[in-house]
């Protein structure tokens, strides 16, 4: 098992490039079953999860060859139809193959992802709106059962709760469904948006992209013609590295990104006291030396992400006074806090919100990372501690940052990969 070594209190300066998006190369890399044609997939980010779903497609017939951000594949194949518990439970979103399998083959199996770190996460939602297409669905022995024999059918449908990958499965079942579907209560992230968009370029007929109201046209069953893709800049990755230059009081050019999928985040920043410089595709971010405590509540975009949640409580260490950042999508995403703490962090929670108090003189410490976003937030504490901080169990960090010590080492930081 690898672990992360950094030895804080470096000033940084530099630029990076941000890579693609993982929440959306992945719902695209999926959307691929219902494809009929080989398909190329540029700015595809190189990291676990990516890989862990090429794997599952090749599992199950797909061909597949990934190099240089660069994803060939073919489905045409494609002749298995099960998703196995040893895949799925290493990565949720293995679920998104859900709704394309049964599209394609009337009939699938996937494993149930179980809960997860930051907590139960069900995939209810995923499976009436399937039902409600006529799919009949049990589960056995761990597995979701889904048949479909006929065909999914075009429907009404208005989901309970905003969700993510499950916008994107039923989506995805509509593509291929026979007739109309239309689908309330979406989730809008751009992730979302992108795998519309593709949709509409392989020839369904998509209205309301972006919005929380969706027109889909099924094409009956027909596997449909699809474009060559590039996958939107990772937004979250991107407001990763301007926590880097915030925490670290230095300036930090990020290029390659897209600063309206960002605008919830950059506002946090300028309530902190940052300056930023914004641009078509980048963003600087500029030393402040008096950062000012931040009010933060999680929601569904264009709200602030929980996916940077645990940057900002992390952030807020060294702010001076009292920063509040409440949760609201996941039930259990603090699990930072008490890492956080080891490092000298005064954060105390109560139910879904952390009061964070701020400035804290933070020195290294051994800390455990929990999940992808936590394990950031330590990195960035670590990055301001004095002395060496050690983040273990980093196979959460590979599932989703791309080159991280490449990318921190080019702007100055001292970090090693160390074999525990
Ligand atoms: C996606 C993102 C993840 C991000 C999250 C919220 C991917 C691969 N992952 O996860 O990084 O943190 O969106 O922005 O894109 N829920 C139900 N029943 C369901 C589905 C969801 O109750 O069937 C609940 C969840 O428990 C959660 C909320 O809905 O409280 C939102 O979850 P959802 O948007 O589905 O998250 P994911 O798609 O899993």
């Amino acid at each position: 098992m690898y672990s992360l070594e950094i030895e804080g209190g470096c000033s940084l300066f530099g630029e990076i490039d941000i890579s693609g998006s993982k929440n959306s190369a992945l719902p695209l890399i999926a959307s691929t079953i219902l494809a009929k044609n080989k398909i190329c997939i540029s700015n595809v980010p190189d990291v676990a999860d990516i890989k862990t779903l090429i794997r599952l497609l090749t599992m199950l017939g797909g061909e597949a060859s990934f190099s240089e951000n660069t994803l060939y594949i073919d489905t045409s194949n494609l002749s298995k139809t099960k998703a196995v518990y040893d895949i799925v439970r290493t990565m949720r979103a293995s679920i998104l193959v859900l709704a394309p399998l049964l599209a394609r083959f009337g009939y699938c199996e996937v494993s149930l992802p179980g809960g997860c770190a930051i907590g139960s996460r069900p995939v209810d939602l995923h499976l009436k709106a399937l039902q409600k297409m006529g799919a009949e669905i049990t589960i056995e022995e761990g597995y979701i059962k889904a048949k479909a024999p006929k065909g999914l059918l075009g429907t009404e449908i208005t989901f309970k709760k905003k969700t993510v990958t499950g916008t994107e499965n039923i989506v995805m079942a509509a593509s291929l469904a026979q007739g109309t579907t239309i689908l309330k209560n979406c989730a809008t992230e751009p992730e979302v948006m992108q795998l519309c968009e593709v949709l509409q370029s392989a020839g369904v007929e998509i209205e309301g992209i972006g919005t929380e109201t969706l027109k889909i046209v099924g094409s009956c069953g027909k596997l449909l013609n699809f474009p060559d893709i590039e996958v939107i800049p990772d937004r979250i990755e991107a407001g990763t590295y301007l926590c880097v230059g915030a925490i670290t009081n230095s300036e930090i050019t990020i290029n390659r990104v897209n600063p309206n999928h960002l605008s919830s985040v950059l506002e946090k920043f300028q309530e902190m006291g940052f300056r930023l410089d914004t641009q078509t595709n980048s963003i600087t971010i500029f030393p402040n030396y008096n950062i000012q405590p931040v009010q933060i509540v999680t929601a569904e975009y264009p709200l602030f992400p929980t996916d940077m949640q645990a940057q900002f409580v992390a952030l807020a260490t060294q702010a001076n006074g009292i920063s509040q950042v409440e949760e609201r999508l996941f039930e259990n995403r603090f699990m930072h806090v008490n890492e956080l703490q080891r490092l000298g962090a005064k954060i105390e929670i109560e139910k879904n919100r952390v009061y964070i108090y701020g400035k804290s003189n933070l020195n290294g410490a051994d800390v455990m990372a929990t999940d992808l976003r936590a394990s950031s937030a330590l990195v960035l504490a670590g990055l301001v501690a004095r002395g060496k901080t050690k983040v273990h169990r980093i196979y959460h960090l590979d599932r989703g940052y791309e080159k991280l010590e490449e990318k921190l080492t080019a702007l100055g930081a001292k970090v090693r990969r160390v074999q525990n």
